[in-house]
């Protein structure tokens, strides 16, 4: 029997990992520039806190979930299909606030959804993303939207489309819920299966539809910003401003509502037309009402945003972007040319190691031929050469494996050498 990872998971191999480091990196050193400290929360939590936060309605909890009871007395537990529930939770638990007045953190993080598996859309996938927390002002959100597109600029990505939308407060959310119910009424029999469910439950996402049926009829709808409240929209037009200010081109998107629901005000996705359906490459917003609805006492306002891993790298493998990251390579290979140079050559990789480089050692007793072949495949820098005579002599053979230029050098003098050029 052989087994096989399971649909909508993906192994990612050695020969590819360079790629996830790179950006990992990269990524990193950005969101530390823009002074956000790293959290890493429990990969399961109570299924309650994602269906509090996500929301009853949305497609994530109502059918995507990965939940389990360990145990017939415990609570029902879920695989975390997203990060800003865990952060906000994590918030509140350990009481960061009192801590300092704003919080910044980031993530690099798996997350587990139960979606129909295609490209760029997958069951197990990894997420970088960050939340600023305790800032109720505009400036907060434009710095994010701006930590965002600095992650993609820097990388190279090209042909991106940011889109931006206002859903304003809860009122403004009721209110409009009911001026679209009441303008797509006439046309219920028109709607898609998912779409009449929608209508009921949650009939902003009906202008999420991708039915090219529907886009007619979503294009005429009503639109949100039309009945934001007047701080929500001095808010929406200050973060534009800044945008404006930061050189940041964008699109209002009136039909951009996000699949979860905890957003209010600033919502905002960055798009991809390389990507085909899953165009996503990230999104995220503003959440003022999460911690409330999580016990919070205070209310905490907060905005971030999250990006697709692997839909980065699709984009970025189609652009060879990969160019400037390189696979790991050893510094050093030793190669022994006689059976007596053997056990020194395992020795003295030892001894390479030890003083920090990188080195690689032939452990299959193969040819000296064999052994240069693997050098080279490996991408070695250098290869120390020993047979008999150098045993003897105490002066081994430094190739540049690059140039191809070699010398006799004492082994002390070579570990200076490599140490100086590493
Ligand atoms: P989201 O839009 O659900 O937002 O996910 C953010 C990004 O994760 C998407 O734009 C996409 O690139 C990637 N993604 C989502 N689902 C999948 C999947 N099944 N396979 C591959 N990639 C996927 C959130 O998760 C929010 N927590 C973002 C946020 C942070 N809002 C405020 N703070």
């Amino acid at each position: 029997m052989k087994f096989q990872s399971i649909k909508g998971t993906k192994d990612i191999l050695p020969h590819d990992i360079y790629k996830w480091r790179y950006i990992e990196e990269k990524v990193r050193s950005i969101f530390e520039r823009f002074g956000y400290r790293e959290i890493r929360t429990p990969i399961f939590e109570e299924t309650a806190l994602f269906r509090r936060s996500i929301g009853e309605t949305t497609d994530i909890v109502g059918k995507e979930m990965y939940s389990f009871q360990p145990d017939p007395d415990s609570e029902s537990l879920t695989l975390r299909p997203e990060m800003t529930a865990s952060v906000i939770r994590a918030y509140l638990q350990h009481n960061l606030a009192s801590q300092s007045a704003l919080t910044k953190v980031y993530y690099i993080a798996e997350l587990f959804r139960k979606e129909r598996p295609q490209a760029g859309r997958q069951r197990q996938f990894w997420q970088f993303g960050c939340e600023c927390i305790g800032s109720a002002e505009p400036e907060a959100d434009a710095e994010i939207i701006a930590l965002m597109m600095s992650i993609y600029q820097e990388l190279g990505v090209p042909n991106t489309v940011l889109r931006l939308n206002s859903l304003g407060d809860a009122h403004t959310r009721k209110v409009y819920r009911e001026v679209l119910r009441e303008y797509l009424r006439p046309h219920y029999d028109r709607l898609d299966d998912v779409s009449k469910e929608r209508f009921e439950k949650n009939p902003l996402r009906i202008l999420d539809s991708k039915n090219p049926d529907l886009q007619e009829l979503i294009a005429h709808a009503p639109r949100i910003i039309d009945y934001l409240d007047d701080a929500s929209r001095e808010h929406f037009q200050a973060v534009q401003d800044f945008l404006h200010d930061f050189g940041i081109t964008f699109t209002i998107d009136h039909c951009l509502v996000r699949g979860l629901d905890y957003y209010s005000r600033t919502a905002f996705e960055l798009q991809s037309p390389d990507l085909g359906a899953q165009n996503a490459l990230g999104g995220g917003g503003r959440y003022d009402g999460l911690a409330s609805l999580l016990g919070s006492e205070k209310p905490v306002p907060a905005v971030g945003f999250a990006s697709g891993m692997e839909r980065l790298i699709m984009t970025m493998e189609k652009y060879q972007l990969f160019s400037a990251a390189k696979p790991l390579a050893p510094t050093v290979m030793i190669v022994a040319q006689s059976e007596s140079a053997r056990r020194w050559a395992i020795g003295t990789a030892q001894l390479f190691r030890r003083e920090g480089i990188a080195t690689e050692v032939d452990i299959l007793r193969r040819s000296m031929k064999s052994q240069l072949r693997e050098a080279n495949r490996l991408g070695a820098k250098y290869a120390v050469i020993a047979g008999e005579q150098e045993m003897q002599s105490g002066h081994f053979q430094l190739k540049n494996l690059m140039t191809g230029e070699q010398r006799a050098l004492l082994l002390s003098e070579i570990l200076e050498h490599i140490k100086v050029d590493k």
